[in-house]
């Protein structure tokens, strides 16, 4: 056997029927390439592994990284690329969707030393995207548009998931890394400390035949946070991000519920406060499990347990809030304002650092 110089990476997720026909669709274009496929499977319960393994048996260069409690493409490939020596990466969906004719060409352009990457272009002459409807199509031209935000250089497909290049180029990007979702090239090429130099080579988004699509709201989500921690991740965690904005809404929903109290039930005003403190803190409560830490969403009898945990820590959170308030309007003769902001951040960072590792544990 040749040396192995290309690493194919293929991320799956309950693609049993794909990975016989893509590992000879491989086999038959890669001639005179030392190549070695590791699949990335995040514990797929249709047999995917069992069909690695066959043609394992026939291929002794396909390998296997079986992941558990862990999903996303993004850190799948990272993970693969990192379990291989060879000096050529390359990321590839499992379900025959890539054009592998693209292989050899993409080879050919990191050879030359003229290119650190080649992607697969659906938005190159000769590239599209098949049978995408217009839905499909036009989310992932606004995703285009919106990547370009983050992108120091032009790529005319950041969206794509198909694309090679030298190993020394992934590990100037690696460290810097979000590995958040699916778009594994945005978030390299935006990890880089200088452009890349981009050999674009078209395809055509070929339709698929067996399995189904994993896309959901979830990837929409990771999309977002892939943006803004790519924005201003290095400066703070994007999910105390959302956790700030989803309690500007608290702050917000509180006042309504407070007025409605107030003046349509007409409450008495500390019951129309326990009312809309009491609201404000099940709503932070619902918006966080879903979008701050819905990677880590508590469902069913987690829930009641998690909002009771929350309720707590926001409590001590606003006696904390007080305290230090008080002290910079009493003691220090700061001005109103200046007093309550200190002592609403101070609530604010207080809440997040431990709800985000007693109520949002990881597990
Ligand atoms: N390990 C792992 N974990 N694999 C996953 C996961 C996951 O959480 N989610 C999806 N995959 C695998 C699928 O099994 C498939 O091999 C590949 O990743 C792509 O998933 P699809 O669900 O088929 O994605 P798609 O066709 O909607 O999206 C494709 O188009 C995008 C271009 O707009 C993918 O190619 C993306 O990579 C590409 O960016
Ligand atoms: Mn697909």
């Amino acid at each position: 056997m040749p040396p192995v110089e290309l690493c194919l990476v293929i991320p799956v997720l309950n693609e049993r029927d794909n990975i016989a026909p893509l590992v000879a669709c491989v086999d038959a274009v890669l001639g005179g390439i030392g190549w070695e496929i590791i699949f990335v499977d995040d514990d797929s319960r249709d047999g995917t592994r069992a069909a690695i393994a066959a043609v394992a048996r026939q291929h002794p260069n396909v390998r296997l990284l079986h992941r558990i409690g862990r999903r996303g493409l993004a850190s799948a490939f990272v993970e693969g690329a990192q379990a291989s020596m060879a000096p050529l990466i390359a990321a590839m969906d499992g379900d025959l969707q890539h054009d592998e004719r693209l292989l050899p060409k993409m080879v050919a352009a990191l050879r030359s030393g003229q290119y650190d990457l080649a992607i697969g272009s659906r938005h190159v002459d000769g590239g599209g995207l098949g049978e995408w409807d217009k839905t499909r199509a036009g989310m992932s031209d606004f995703a285009t548009r919106l990547s370009r935000m983050v992108l120091k250089v032009p790529v005319s497909d950041p969206m794509t998931g198909f694309f090679m290049l030298r190993r020394d180029v992934f590990d100037q990007a690696v460290r810097g890394l979000s590995a958040i979702g699916f778009k594994i090239l945005l978030d390299i090429v935006a990890s880089l400390p200088t452009p890349p130099r981009i050999k674009e080579l078209p395809y055509v988004f070929r339709t698929r035949v067996a399995g189904e699509s994993k896309l959901d709201a979830g990837v929409l989500r990771d999309f977002a946070l892939l943006l803004v921690d790519k924005m201003i991740g290095h400066i703070v965690p994007v999910t105390f991000v959302l956790f700030a904005v989803v309690g500007l809404c608290g702050i917000a929903a509180h006042l309504v519920v407070l007025l409605v109290g107030m003046r349509l039930a007409e409450l008495p005003f500390e019951r129309a406060q326990l009312l809309a403190t009491a609201l404000a803190i099940l709503g932070n409560f619902a918006l966080n499990n879903i979008f701050t830490f819905g990677d880590r969403r508590l469902r069913g009898w987690r829930f009641v347990r998690g909002l009771i945990t929350f309720s707590a820590i926001c409590a001590v959170g606003a006696v904390g809030n007080l305290g230090v308030a008080s002290f910079l309007f009493g003691a220090q003769r700061s001005s109103w304002w200046f007093a309550g902001l200190v002592g609403a951040a101070m609530s604010l960072v207080w809440n997040y650092a431990v709800s985000s590792v007693v109520t949002w544990r990881k597990r």
